[in-house]
């Protein structure tokens, strides 16, 4: 089977910096997964990159067999790429409704408002709070708007930018178990980036290390989690 995504030989630099390099990496059509690093690690670049956001990238991009590479990002995100990035990166004065007609707004009419019912039933706390200014929502709210909007445009491969930063434990619950539904019911490929390293291999089946701009690692979610040098340095005990 065709993967959604590979990725060989990324690389992504601001000026003199490069803040990854020789990424390769693989999301199977029916799989999750995660790449985890801590704060500089890359992980932003390295998704900025395949959605054509870097300034200078270089690499071969391959979305369900197609190359992507040196596309415009809004054509790359009509393909079926659909990029949560990490603050969000909301409208400034939209209601929630109406950001997520954004996300939808290339569905015929019919299908969009099928897609808004299925967004809210994904995260009920949003149909209650439709009609509110997003600025005005919890953090929580707004990542859940985040991923909604995304999700109205009918991805077929998702990029998560660290969905659970800043949250609550009981808010991050919320968000990965709507991840995990659409994981359940959809099986929709995901490459979900995280420090969080407990959520993310809790959600995906194979994980990517990523430090200092580089794959150092790359396993089975299980391995890893009881891997003593990743539990030291990613898991926090
Ligand atoms: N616009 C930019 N201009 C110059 N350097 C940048 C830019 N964005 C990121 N960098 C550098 O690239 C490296 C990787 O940053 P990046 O934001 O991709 O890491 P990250 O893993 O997402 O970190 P975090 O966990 O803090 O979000 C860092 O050294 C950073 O300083
Ligand atoms: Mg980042």
């Amino acid at each position: 089977m065709t993967a959604a995504l590979s990725v060989r030989g990324l690389r992504v630099a601001y000026g003199a910096v490069t803040a990854v390099r020789d990424i390769d990496l693989v999301v199977g059509a029916d799989e999750a997964v995660a790449v985890i690093g801590s704060n500089g690690a890359g992980k932003t670049s390295m998704l900025r990159g395949i959605m054509g956001l870097a300034g200078a990238s270089a690499g071969e991009l391959l979305f369900n067999g197609a190359s992507i590479a040196g596309l415009r990002t809004h054509t790359i995100a009509r393909c079926g790429i659909g990029y949560v990035p990490e603050g969000r990166e909301l409208f400034p004065g939209l209601t929630v409704k109406e950001e997520l007609q954004i996300g939808g707004r290339f569905l015929p009419r019919a299908e969009q408002a099928v897609k808004l019912d299925e967004a809210f039933e994904l995260f009920p706390r949003l149909r209650e709070r439709q009609g509110q200014i997003t600025r005005t929502l919890s953090g929580g709210e707004q990542q859940m708007v985040a991923i909604a909007r995304t999700l109205m445009s009918r991805p077929r491969l998702l990029l998560l930018d660290e969905p659970s930063l800043g949250l609550a434990p009981v808010i991050q619950d919320v968000v990965y178990a709507a991840l995990a539904s659409l994981r359940q019911r959809e099986g929709l490929p995901m490459l979900l980036v995280e420090q969080n390293a407990h959520r993310a291999l809790n959600l995906c089946s194979r994980a990517y290390v990523l430090e200092l701009g580089q794959i150092v690692r790359v396993a089975e979610s299980a391995s890893l989690r009881n891997d003593p040098a990743i539990q030291a340095a990613y898991l926090g005990n």
